[in-house]
Protein backbone atom coordinates (compact mmCIF):
# COMPACT_ATOMS: atom_id res chain seq x y z
CA UNK A 1 0.00 0.00 0.00
CA UNK A 2 1.34 3.18 -1.08
CA UNK A 3 1.73 6.18 1.42
CA UNK A 4 -1.54 8.54 1.06
CA UNK A 5 -1.14 12.11 1.01
CA UNK A 6 -4.00 13.74 3.09
CA UNK A 7 -4.19 14.85 6.54
CA UNK A 8 -0.81 14.71 8.99
CA UNK A 9 -0.88 14.56 12.94
CA UNK A 10 -1.02 17.85 13.04
CA UNK A 11 -4.19 18.38 12.06
CA UNK A 12 -5.65 16.54 15.29
CA UNK A 13 -6.49 18.92 17.96
CA UNK A 14 -4.54 18.18 21.27
CA UNK A 15 -6.21 17.15 24.31
CA UNK A 16 -7.25 19.09 26.71
CA UNK A 17 -3.77 19.55 29.20
CA UNK A 18 -5.87 19.15 32.51
CA UNK A 19 -8.69 16.81 32.77
CA UNK A 20 -11.89 18.60 32.03
CA UNK A 21 -15.15 18.61 34.25
CA UNK A 22 -18.14 17.49 32.51
CA UNK A 23 -19.47 21.41 32.19
CA UNK A 24 -16.04 22.69 30.48
CA UNK A 25 -16.36 20.11 27.31
CA UNK A 26 -18.09 21.20 24.71
CA UNK A 27 -18.73 17.59 23.07
CA UNK A 28 -17.53 14.64 24.51
CA UNK A 29 -18.49 12.53 21.41
CA UNK A 30 -16.63 14.67 18.83
CA UNK A 31 -13.38 13.44 16.93
CA UNK A 32 -10.44 15.56 17.21
CA UNK A 33 -9.59 15.40 13.59
CA UNK A 34 -9.67 17.96 11.41
CA UNK A 35 -9.58 15.64 7.90
CA UNK A 36 -8.34 12.38 7.36
CA UNK A 37 -4.69 10.84 8.43
CA UNK A 38 -2.42 9.63 6.40
CA UNK A 39 -0.54 6.80 5.98
CA UNK A 40 2.97 6.55 5.97
CA UNK A 41 3.62 3.02 5.19
CA UNK A 42 5.86 2.46 8.62
CA UNK A 43 4.62 -1.02 8.93
CA UNK A 44 5.06 -2.31 5.22
CA UNK A 45 8.39 -3.41 5.32
CA UNK A 46 7.63 -6.09 8.11
CA UNK A 47 6.31 -9.88 6.64
CA UNK A 48 2.35 -9.81 6.03
CA UNK A 49 -0.07 -10.14 3.19
CA UNK A 50 -3.30 -8.81 2.13
CA UNK A 51 -5.89 -11.08 3.47
CA UNK A 52 -8.61 -10.24 0.47
CA UNK A 53 -8.76 -7.71 -1.62
CA UNK A 54 -11.54 -6.10 0.12
CA UNK A 55 -10.63 -6.80 3.80
CA UNK A 56 -8.04 -7.67 6.01
CA UNK A 57 -4.37 -8.05 6.52
CA UNK A 58 -1.78 -10.47 8.40
CA UNK A 59 1.36 -9.77 10.04
CA UNK A 60 3.79 -12.44 10.64
CA UNK A 61 5.40 -12.59 13.97
CA UNK A 62 8.53 -10.82 12.96
CA UNK A 63 6.07 -7.50 13.94
CA UNK A 64 5.17 -7.83 17.75
CA UNK A 65 3.11 -5.57 18.87
CA UNK A 66 5.07 -5.41 22.33
CA UNK A 67 7.86 -3.89 20.37
CA UNK A 68 6.14 -1.56 18.76
CA UNK A 69 4.74 -0.36 22.07
CA UNK A 70 8.74 0.43 23.47
CA UNK A 71 10.54 1.13 20.14
CA UNK A 72 12.10 5.16 20.01
CA UNK A 73 8.95 5.93 17.93
CA UNK A 74 6.44 4.23 18.99
CA UNK A 75 3.87 7.16 18.20
CA UNK A 76 4.61 6.90 15.26
CA UNK A 77 4.24 3.31 14.74
CA UNK A 78 0.91 3.34 16.66
CA UNK A 79 -0.38 6.20 14.73
CA UNK A 80 0.29 4.29 11.46
CA UNK A 81 -0.99 1.57 12.84
CA UNK A 82 -3.81 2.96 13.57
CA UNK A 83 -4.55 4.23 10.03
CA UNK A 84 -4.26 0.92 8.78
CA UNK A 85 -6.51 -0.94 11.22
CA UNK A 86 -9.06 1.56 9.29
CA UNK A 87 -8.40 1.59 5.99
CA UNK A 88 -7.83 -2.44 5.65
CA UNK A 89 -10.83 -3.10 8.91
CA UNK A 90 -8.88 -5.90 10.59
CA UNK A 91 -5.57 -6.41 11.23
CA UNK A 92 -4.49 -9.58 12.13
CA UNK A 93 -1.14 -10.57 14.26
CA UNK A 94 0.53 -14.24 14.89
CA UNK A 95 2.60 -14.90 17.34
CA UNK A 96 2.46 -12.61 19.99
CA UNK A 97 3.93 -12.44 23.38
CA UNK A 98 1.48 -9.40 24.30
CA UNK A 99 0.14 -9.20 28.13
CA UNK A 100 -3.04 -8.30 28.67
CA UNK A 101 -1.96 -4.73 30.28
CA UNK A 102 -0.21 -3.75 27.58
CA UNK A 103 -3.07 -4.85 25.00
CA UNK A 104 -4.69 -2.09 27.17
CA UNK A 105 -2.31 0.49 26.44
CA UNK A 106 -1.79 0.06 22.91
CA UNK A 107 -5.23 0.16 22.74
CA UNK A 108 -5.68 3.36 24.76
CA UNK A 109 -2.50 4.36 22.48
CA UNK A 110 -4.89 3.60 19.27
CA UNK A 111 -7.32 5.84 20.04
CA UNK A 112 -5.44 8.71 21.27
CA UNK A 113 -3.34 8.96 18.07
CA UNK A 114 -6.15 8.80 15.87
CA UNK A 115 -7.96 11.83 17.54
CA UNK A 116 -10.86 10.39 19.51
CA UNK A 117 -12.64 12.68 21.93
CA UNK A 118 -10.32 13.81 25.06
CA UNK A 119 -13.72 12.11 27.01
CA UNK A 120 -13.45 9.10 25.16
CA UNK A 121 -11.65 5.96 27.46
CA UNK A 122 -11.87 2.74 27.61
CA UNK A 123 -14.72 0.69 26.99
CA UNK A 124 -16.78 -0.20 29.94
CA UNK A 125 -19.10 -3.15 28.58
CA UNK A 126 -22.60 -3.07 30.61
CA UNK A 127 -22.64 -6.52 31.64
CA UNK A 128 -19.10 -6.09 33.26
CA UNK A 129 -18.20 -7.68 36.09
CA UNK A 130 -18.79 -5.25 39.22
CA UNK A 131 -15.79 -3.99 40.68
CA UNK A 132 -15.22 -0.47 42.17
CA UNK A 133 -11.33 -0.11 40.52
CA UNK A 134 -12.59 -0.99 37.09
CA UNK A 135 -13.79 3.03 36.99
CA UNK A 136 -10.41 4.16 37.47
CA UNK A 137 -8.11 1.07 35.25
CA UNK A 138 -10.42 -0.91 33.36
CA UNK A 139 -9.01 -4.06 32.85
CA UNK A 140 -9.18 -6.30 29.45
CA UNK A 141 -12.86 -7.73 29.09
CA UNK A 142 -12.69 -11.72 29.06
CA UNK A 143 -14.32 -13.02 25.85
CA UNK A 144 -15.42 -17.19 27.17
CA UNK A 145 -17.55 -20.13 25.69
CA UNK A 146 -18.69 -20.95 29.26
CA UNK A 147 -20.69 -17.32 29.80
CA UNK A 148 -22.25 -17.16 26.69
CA UNK A 149 -23.36 -20.81 27.21
CA UNK A 150 -25.13 -19.95 30.38
CA UNK A 151 -27.09 -17.22 28.21
CA UNK A 152 -24.70 -14.39 27.76
CA UNK A 153 -23.54 -12.43 24.65
CA UNK A 154 -24.61 -11.26 21.43
CA UNK A 155 -26.17 -15.51 20.81
CA UNK A 156 -28.62 -15.16 23.31
CA UNK A 157 -28.97 -18.93 24.14
CA UNK A 158 -32.23 -18.39 26.08
CA UNK A 159 -34.16 -16.09 23.85
CA UNK A 160 -36.90 -17.05 21.10
CA UNK A 161 -33.75 -16.29 18.43
CA UNK A 162 -33.09 -17.41 15.49
CA UNK A 163 -29.87 -20.13 15.35
CA UNK A 164 -28.62 -19.10 12.42
CA UNK A 165 -24.90 -18.42 12.62
CA UNK A 166 -25.56 -14.94 11.33
CA UNK A 167 -27.41 -13.41 13.93
CA UNK A 168 -24.38 -12.77 15.83
CA UNK A 169 -23.07 -10.54 13.01
CA UNK A 170 -22.52 -7.07 15.09
CA UNK A 171 -20.30 -3.82 15.74
CA UNK A 172 -18.78 -3.49 19.63
CA UNK A 173 -21.51 -1.62 21.35
CA UNK A 174 -22.74 -0.30 18.79
CA UNK A 175 -26.17 0.72 21.38
CA UNK A 176 -24.16 2.83 22.87
CA UNK A 177 -23.99 6.72 22.34
CA UNK A 178 -20.61 6.95 22.20
CA UNK A 179 -19.48 3.38 20.20
CA UNK A 180 -16.24 1.59 20.36
CA UNK A 181 -13.68 2.63 17.55
CA UNK A 182 -11.06 -0.43 18.02
CA UNK A 183 -11.32 -3.32 19.45
CA UNK A 184 -8.51 -5.97 20.32
CA UNK A 185 -8.84 -9.36 21.17
CA UNK A 186 -6.36 -12.24 21.34
CA UNK A 187 -7.77 -15.59 21.93
CA UNK A 188 -5.72 -17.95 24.85
CA UNK A 189 -8.09 -20.99 24.94
CA UNK A 190 -8.91 -22.36 21.98
CA UNK A 191 -10.89 -25.29 20.64
CA UNK A 192 -9.33 -28.08 19.24
CA UNK A 193 -11.04 -27.06 15.72
CA UNK A 194 -13.47 -23.90 15.39
CA UNK A 195 -14.34 -20.98 16.79
CA UNK A 196 -12.73 -18.70 13.65
CA UNK A 197 -13.92 -15.08 13.43
CA UNK A 198 -15.55 -13.66 10.52
CA UNK A 199 -14.92 -10.06 9.53
CA UNK A 200 -17.24 -8.00 6.51
CA UNK A 201 -16.14 -4.75 5.01
CA UNK A 202 -18.92 -2.26 5.68
CA UNK A 203 -17.24 0.56 3.94
CA UNK A 204 -17.43 -2.25 0.69
CA UNK A 205 -21.28 -2.96 1.04
CA UNK A 206 -21.74 0.49 -0.18
CA UNK A 207 -20.59 -0.48 -3.86
CA UNK A 208 -23.56 -3.28 -3.94
CA UNK A 209 -26.28 -0.98 -3.90
CA UNK A 210 -27.50 1.49 -6.48
CA UNK A 211 -25.83 5.21 -5.75
CA UNK A 212 -29.77 6.66 -4.98
CA UNK A 213 -30.33 4.13 -2.39
CA UNK A 214 -27.31 5.15 -0.54
CA UNK A 215 -28.22 8.86 -0.86
CA UNK A 216 -31.61 7.91 0.79
CA UNK A 217 -30.23 5.71 3.44
CA UNK A 218 -28.25 8.67 4.25
CA UNK A 219 -31.04 10.48 5.36
CA UNK A 220 -31.88 8.01 7.79
CA UNK A 221 -30.85 7.31 11.15
CA UNK A 222 -31.35 3.98 12.98
CA UNK A 223 -32.09 2.72 17.09
CA UNK A 224 -29.21 0.29 18.19
CA UNK A 225 -30.90 -1.14 21.19
CA UNK A 226 -29.16 -3.84 23.96
CA UNK A 227 -31.61 -3.66 26.39
CA UNK A 228 -31.75 -7.77 26.39
CA UNK A 229 -28.33 -6.85 28.54
CA UNK A 230 -30.56 -6.48 31.52
CA UNK A 231 -31.71 -10.23 31.38
CA UNK A 232 -28.54 -11.38 30.50
CA UNK A 233 -27.14 -9.30 33.65
CA UNK A 234 -29.79 -11.39 35.39
CA UNK A 235 -28.82 -14.35 34.19
CA UNK A 236 -25.08 -14.33 35.13
CA UNK A 237 -25.76 -13.30 38.88
CA UNK A 238 -24.64 -9.62 37.73
CA UNK A 239 -25.92 -5.93 37.37
CA UNK A 240 -25.74 -3.89 34.07
CA UNK A 241 -23.13 -1.15 34.83
CA UNK A 242 -25.21 1.79 35.26
CA UNK A 243 -23.54 3.20 38.22
CA UNK A 244 -20.58 4.96 36.37
CA UNK A 245 -20.46 6.18 32.68
CA UNK A 246 -19.19 3.32 30.23
CA UNK A 247 -16.07 5.01 28.67
CA UNK A 248 -17.61 8.26 27.91
CA UNK A 249 -19.66 11.00 29.83
CA UNK A 250 -22.09 10.54 26.96
CA UNK A 251 -22.82 6.57 27.64
CA UNK A 252 -24.62 6.34 31.40
CA UNK A 253 -27.71 4.96 32.89
CA UNK A 254 -29.72 2.15 32.47
CA UNK A 255 -30.72 2.84 29.11
CA UNK A 256 -28.57 0.71 26.35
CA UNK A 257 -30.19 2.37 23.26
CA UNK A 258 -28.86 4.48 20.92
CA UNK A 259 -29.50 6.30 17.50
CA UNK A 260 -26.97 6.59 14.93
CA UNK A 261 -26.78 7.42 10.79
CA UNK A 262 -27.10 4.15 9.16
CA UNK A 263 -24.26 5.42 7.26
CA UNK A 264 -21.60 6.92 8.69
CA UNK A 265 -17.86 8.66 8.05
CA UNK A 266 -14.93 6.76 9.89
CA UNK A 267 -12.92 10.16 10.41
CA UNK A 268 -9.51 8.57 10.34
CA UNK A 269 -9.96 7.52 6.66
CA UNK A 270 -12.83 10.02 5.42
CA UNK A 271 -14.69 7.06 4.26
CA UNK A 272 -18.25 5.91 4.75
CA UNK A 273 -19.36 2.93 6.01
CA UNK A 274 -22.73 0.77 6.37
CA UNK A 275 -23.91 1.62 10.22
CA UNK A 276 -25.91 -0.78 11.38
CA UNK A 277 -25.90 -4.74 12.26
CA UNK A 278 -27.53 -7.68 12.64
CA UNK A 279 -26.99 -8.31 16.09
CA UNK A 280 -28.07 -4.47 17.72
CA UNK A 281 -30.08 -2.34 14.95
CA UNK A 282 -34.18 -3.56 15.04
CA UNK A 283 -35.54 -0.46 13.83
CA UNK A 284 -35.14 2.25 11.57
CA UNK A 285 -36.40 5.60 12.57
CA UNK A 286 -39.47 7.53 11.58
CA UNK A 287 -40.36 4.99 8.87
CA UNK A 288 -42.96 2.15 9.17
CA UNK A 289 -42.20 -0.61 10.29
CA UNK A 290 -42.28 -2.63 7.31
CA UNK A 291 -40.18 -0.35 5.83
CA UNK A 292 -37.83 -0.96 8.34
CA UNK A 293 -37.96 -4.88 8.53
CA UNK A 294 -37.08 -4.51 4.72
CA UNK A 295 -34.42 -2.37 4.75
CA UNK A 296 -33.00 -3.80 7.32
CA UNK A 297 -33.51 -7.33 6.12
CA UNK A 298 -31.74 -6.55 2.69
CA UNK A 299 -28.69 -4.80 4.53
CA UNK A 300 -28.42 -7.76 6.66
CA UNK A 301 -28.38 -9.85 3.65
CA UNK A 302 -25.52 -8.03 1.86
CA UNK A 303 -23.54 -8.39 3.98
CA UNK A 304 -24.21 -11.57 5.19
CA UNK A 305 -24.19 -13.12 1.59
CA UNK A 306 -21.16 -10.82 -0.09
CA UNK A 307 -18.44 -13.38 0.67
CA UNK A 308 -16.20 -11.44 -1.21
CA UNK A 309 -16.32 -8.57 1.09
CA UNK A 310 -15.58 -11.18 3.93
CA UNK A 311 -12.74 -12.52 5.71
CA UNK A 312 -12.48 -15.32 7.92
CA UNK A 313 -9.57 -15.99 10.85
CA UNK A 314 -8.22 -19.20 11.91
CA UNK A 315 -6.98 -18.04 15.46
CA UNK A 316 -4.03 -19.95 16.73
CA UNK A 317 -2.07 -19.41 20.21
CA UNK A 318 -0.86 -16.13 20.26
CA UNK A 319 -2.71 -14.64 17.80
CA UNK A 320 -4.10 -10.97 17.73
CA UNK A 321 -6.98 -8.71 16.25
CA UNK A 322 -7.21 -5.74 15.69
CA UNK A 323 -10.35 -4.37 14.09
CA UNK A 324 -11.79 -0.37 13.22
CA UNK A 325 -16.19 -0.87 14.78
CA UNK A 326 -16.94 2.09 12.33
CA UNK A 327 -16.46 0.25 9.08
CA UNK A 328 -16.68 -3.38 10.28
CA UNK A 329 -18.76 -6.20 11.47
CA UNK A 330 -17.46 -9.35 13.24
CA UNK A 331 -19.39 -12.46 14.24
CA UNK A 332 -17.56 -15.51 15.92
CA UNK A 333 -18.45 -18.87 15.41
CA UNK A 334 -20.12 -21.03 17.93
CA UNK A 335 -19.25 -24.29 16.66
CA UNK A 336 -17.02 -25.51 19.13
CA UNK A 337 -18.03 -27.37 22.39
CA UNK A 338 -14.85 -26.73 24.89
CA UNK A 339 -13.40 -23.70 26.25
CA UNK A 340 -12.09 -20.75 24.26
CA UNK A 341 -11.05 -17.41 25.99
CA UNK A 342 -9.45 -14.55 25.17
CA UNK A 343 -8.97 -10.95 26.69
CA UNK A 344 -10.71 -7.98 24.61
CA UNK A 345 -9.35 -4.66 24.80
CA UNK A 346 -11.89 -2.29 23.58
CA UNK A 347 -11.63 1.67 23.19
CA UNK A 348 -14.78 4.07 22.44
CA UNK A 349 -14.65 6.51 19.84
CA UNK A 350 -16.54 9.58 18.72
CA UNK A 351 -20.42 10.04 18.47
CA UNK A 352 -21.53 8.53 14.83
CA UNK A 353 -21.86 11.37 12.29
CA UNK A 354 -22.21 11.77 8.39
CA UNK A 355 -20.00 14.27 7.00
CA UNK A 356 -22.12 14.56 3.54
CA UNK A 357 -18.76 15.11 1.58
CA UNK A 358 -17.08 12.06 2.96
CA UNK A 359 -16.70 9.17 -0.02
CA UNK A 360 -16.87 5.51 -0.80
CA UNK A 361 -13.63 3.73 -0.11
CA UNK A 362 -13.69 2.43 -3.84
CA UNK A 363 -13.72 6.19 -4.72
CA UNK A 364 -11.05 7.35 -2.10
CA UNK A 365 -8.58 4.36 -3.50
CA UNK A 366 -9.26 5.64 -7.15
CA UNK A 367 -8.34 9.06 -6.16
CA UNK A 368 -5.18 7.83 -3.84
CA UNK A 369 -4.53 5.36 -6.70
CA UNK A 370 -4.36 2.52 -4.05
CA UNK A 371 -5.22 -1.05 -4.25
CA UNK A 372 -5.93 -1.06 -0.96
C1 LIG B 1 -16.59 -10.27 19.83
O1 LIG B 1 -17.65 -10.66 19.38
O2 LIG B 1 -16.44 -9.08 20.15
C2 LIG B 1 -15.45 -11.24 19.98
C3 LIG B 1 -15.22 -12.06 18.79
C4 LIG B 1 -14.73 -13.44 19.10
O3 LIG B 1 -14.96 -13.97 20.21
O4 LIG B 1 -14.11 -14.03 18.21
Amino acid sequence: MAPVATTTTADIAPAPVKPQTQTQVADPGKSRLNGPMKYNGLLDSYKHHEVTPAIGREFASDLQLSALLSSSNADELVRDLAVLVSRRGVVFFRGQDISPDDMMVLARRIGELSGRPAESNMCIHPVSEYTPELVHTPKTQMISAERQNKGGGIRRIHDDLSRWASVAWHSDVSFENVPSDYSMLKVNILPEAGGDTLWVDAYGVLDRMSPSFVEYLETLTAEHNAEFFHQEAENLGLKVRDDIERGNPLNKGSSLIAHHPIIRTNPVTGWKALFVNRGFTHRIDDVTKDESDMILNYLNQICIHNMDLQCRFRWEKGSVALWDNRCTWHSATFDYSEERRGDRASSLGEKPYLDPSSMRKSEGLRQEGNKW
